[in-house]
């Protein structure tokens, strides 16, 4: 049972909403490389748009830390969803302010509108409340459909549900839905980590501990576990603050590291791919992906799963020379009759890429969120949902 409002509770006809969304796609060369979470997004633009809301979209892109960073503007992303909608998107300059107050109260029906990034304002982290106000008076309804971003309690996430009546996007009850399905999962249970945000990840890997049958770890994620070993990690990326926990939490069985590794001199595609064992990397090379001997013992491990979550590639799988361990392990996933769920905007653009991500049980939207989700905690997102 639901405890949030979702669509169906509202009435749209000739109303404002503002919509919540998480277009933090992959960028290359200031074009969207992956566009899932804008696809992923389209049943419920389709639906205001079907019941004549006049539709206001924002977004966070990147972590640009409260300035504004040209890279990271929406632009790229109001071109891609143009192309899918057919129809025109107006992409503004900024989130707030008189300018763009008067952009939506001109609006056309049928046009839509693009905030700038929300992450160009502090106040977005800071879960401000006056900034929240001023998004609020863009609009006269509020939809979270920011799955991903259901982790995050800020501005456009939390504290706008204050001020606006508030509901749920048909992506975020699909998520749930989908996520709901290893509430209680079949087992052995098994999970795989990867990426990049070592910081964030790390702690949900207590709660995983609990809850999973074996935990593997990929990606950067297993370099801080390699210092944590006393290995020589070399130019890897590292995150030094946190080998204390990594200590802490490899004293459990459940957890499995990689054998050997593909490193790199740099983390660049230029970089010459070596393998070496993980207990022997040279310190001018950095961990780039886990090695082939690893790929085979993790299969070997996983091939009696009834369910699997994988979150976060298990290396520079956007540098074909260190994608192998992501797109083999990708591959074994697709095989597997177990349930799969896959989270991440990365690894979800990484089974995407290889056109495998019909082959699994679902791929959601959501890293950090679904993570949280698994971990069984409530989504701030969520909660502020409920209250409202
Ligand atoms: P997701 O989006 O799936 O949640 P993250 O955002 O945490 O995953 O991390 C994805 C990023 O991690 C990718 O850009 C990938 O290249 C990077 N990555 C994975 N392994 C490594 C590694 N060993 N060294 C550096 N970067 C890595
Ligand atoms: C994601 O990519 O997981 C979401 O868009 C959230 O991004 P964040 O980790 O920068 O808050
Ligand atoms: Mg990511």
């Amino acid at each position: 049972m639901t405890m949030y409002k979702t669509l169906k509770d509202f009435d749209f006809t000739g109303k404002r909403v503002i919509v919540r969304v998480d277009f933090n796609v992959p960028l290359k060369e200031g074009k969207v490389d992956n566009d899932k979470r804008i696809r992923s997004a389209l049943p419920t633009i389709n639906y205001l748009h079907e019941h004549e809301a006049k539709i206001i979209l924002m977004s966070h892109l990147g972590r640009p830390k409260g300035k504004i960073v040209d890279e990271l503007r929406m632009d790229p992303v109001a071109e891609r969803l143009s192309e899918l909608t057919g129809k025109k998107v107006t992409k503004l300059d900024d989130c707030v302010g008189e300018d763009v107050e008067k952009a939506v109260k001109g609006m056309a029906q049928e046009e839509i509108i693009l905030l700038e990034n929300l992450r160009f304002h502090a106040e977005e982290k800071e879960n401000d409340d006056a900034f929240a106000q001023k998004l609020s008076r863009l609009a006269d309804i509020y939809i979270n459909d920011a799955f991903g971003a259901m982790h995050r309690a800020h501005a456009s996430v939390e504290a706008i549900t204050k001020h606006l009546p508030s509901g749920a996007g048909l992506l975020v009850e699909k998520e749930l839905e989908m996520l709901s399905k290893v509430d209680d999962p079949e087992r052995p249970f098994y999970a795989i980590l990867g990426g990049l945000k070592v910081s964030d990840k790390i702690k949900v890997i207590d709660n995983l501990l609990k809850k999973v049958d074996k935990l593997f770890i990929g990606g950067a994620m297993m370099c801080t576990f390699g210092l944590a070993k006393g290995y020589e990690m070399g130019k890897s990326v590292i995150e030094p603050d946190k080998v204390g926990l990594a200590k802490e939490l490899m004293k459990n069985e459940k957890l499995i590291l990689p054998t050997d590794t593909v490193t790199g001199e740099s983390l660049t595609e230029e970089a010459k791919a070596e393998t070496y064992g993980f207990d022997k990397v040279p310190k001018d090379r950095a961990c780039l992906d886990v090695g082939p001997e690893t790929v085979k013992s993790w299969k070997g491990l996983l091939n009696d799963a009834k369910t699997i979550i994988w979150n976060g590639p298990l290396g520079l799988s956007e540098v074909p020379q260190f994608a192998e361990g992501t797109n083999e392990i990708a591959r074994f996933l697709a095989d597997s009759s177990a349930t799969i769920i896959i989270g991440g905007g990365d690894s979800a653009a990484a089974i995407d890429k290889l056109g495998l991500a019909d082959k699994v049980t679902h791929v959601s939207t959501g890293g950090g969120a679904s993570l949280e989700y698994l971990e069984g905690k409530t989504l701030p997102g969520i909660a502020a949902l409920e209250k409202g």
